[in-house]
């Protein structure tokens, strides 16, 4: 079995969270959310919506590299309207959970492979660097911070965002000389309004996402921006996501902008796109080839042909599919449509089995063979 660059260096040892205690300096929310409150808000959660009453924030400077690490008050933060990254783009960006466990104990997942890839997609976008165990440092001192923001209803948990911009008041088309490193932490559902209900896909042909030598294995908003309007098209067609092909010959299934293809084979093999340096190299979708290949299945990381994918659904060779992602979590893809085809893809057994193999780790009630959950707390 060979890594990725981002699974290696995924894999080394961070210390342990109250080792990490003190690391970023307390300034406590003067006006945190009363207990009743933060009760209502924590009825009905949706993805991203409500956030918890703190942050961390660091900053960048070529003297200083980055300081002043703190956990502040959640609020609005004042820049110069010529902030770099109000104008070009230059950010990058992670999402995490933290999960609450049945004995109160909260737990986050593979935090050192989204500190891994905030790195991969800093260098792409000229950005210094983050340690990983400053990056964990932020979590473990927000989560402490903001622990009764955890929720406990079955699917939900704590959604982090980290994020890096540039800050530097220039419009100068360089990379900036100053940054803000912060993380947002928000109380959170299902991703899909309609919960665990299978999703209708449009398949995008004009569109693309990212191209070769772009930013597309990169997290960072120009993707996502890229991705608004085919997005909004479709969404207003009724449909719920966007698929991605390939911007050379849009031949080949990329991803969802959001989140990362499975396809599930008749013959139990389960496939998904290679990382072409085009798409995301998902948290999620490597922890689920990691699971398969446990389990002795046949699992290819391969050129998916969306026309080859449509013939195998016509024939019955292709069975499911499924989106995967951190906010998405293991999602059933219920339809394919495009401008010339509608297929329905009716069986969504193995992607249940994977979401409840997948979620039972993350939230305590299956082994963890592979060491992923951190304790927070
Ligand atoms: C995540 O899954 O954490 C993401 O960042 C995807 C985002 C579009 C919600």
């Amino acid at each position: 079995m060979t890594y990725t660059n981002l699974e290696l260096a995924s894999m080394g040892k961070v210390p342990l969270a109250d080792e990490l205690l003190g690391s970023w300096e307390i300034v406590p929310n003067p006006h945190s959310t009363s207990q009743a409150e933060r009760s209502a808000a924590l009825v009905d959660l949706g993805f991203g919506k409500r956030f918890s009453d703190h942050m961390a924030h660091a900053t960048w400077t070529a003297e200083r590299g980055w300081h002043d690490f703190r956990i502040e008050p959640y609020e609005a933060i004042a820049m110069s309207p010529a902030g770099a990254v109000l104008h070009y783009g230059q950010e990058v960006f992670e999402g995490l959970k933290a999960y609450r466990h049945a004995d109160g104990s909260i737990w986050t997942f593979r935090p050192t492979y989204n500190a891994a890839r905030l790195n991969h997609s800093s260098r792409r976008l000229a950005i210094p660097e983050f340690e990983h165990e400053a990056f964990i440092g932020s979590i473990v001192n927000l989560v402490r911070q903001d622990a009764a923001w955890v929720p406990d209803a079955p699917g939900s948990s704590l959604y982090l965002r980290p994020f890096i911009f540039a800050s530097e008041a220039f419009l100068g088309v360089r990379a900036s000389h100053r940054y803000e490193y912060m993380v947002v932490a928000s109380p959170s559902g299902a991703y899909f309004a309609n919960g665990f209900q299978p999703i209708d896909v449009w398949v995008e042909r004009e569109f693309h996402r990212a191209g070769t030598g772009g930013m597309g294995d990169a997290k960072t908003g120009g993707n996502y921006a890229s991705s608004l309007l085919p997005k909004t098209v479709a969404h207003d067609a009724g449909y719920d996501e966007v698929m991605f092909l390939d911007a050379t010959m849009g031949t080949d299934i990329d991803e969802l902008g959001g989140m990362n293809v499975f396809v599930v084979m008749s013959d139990g093999s389960i496939r998904t796109p290679r990382l072409t340096g085009n798409i995301l190299a998902g948290c999620t979708r490597s922890s689920i080839l990691q699971l398969l290949r446990d389990e002795g299945r046949d699992v290819r990381e391969e050129t998916l042909p969306i026309a080859d994918v449509l013939a195998g659904i016509d024939s019955g060779a292709v069975t499911e599919m499924f989106a995967c992602g951190t906010a998405a979590v293991v999602t059933s893809i219920g339809s394919l449509s495009s401008r010339d085809f509608h297929v329905d893809l009716p069986g969504h057994e193995t992607t249940k089995a994977i979401y409840d193999h997948l979620t039972g780790i993350q939230l305590g009630t299956v082994e963890d063979t592979h060491g992923w959950l951190y304790r927070l707390a």
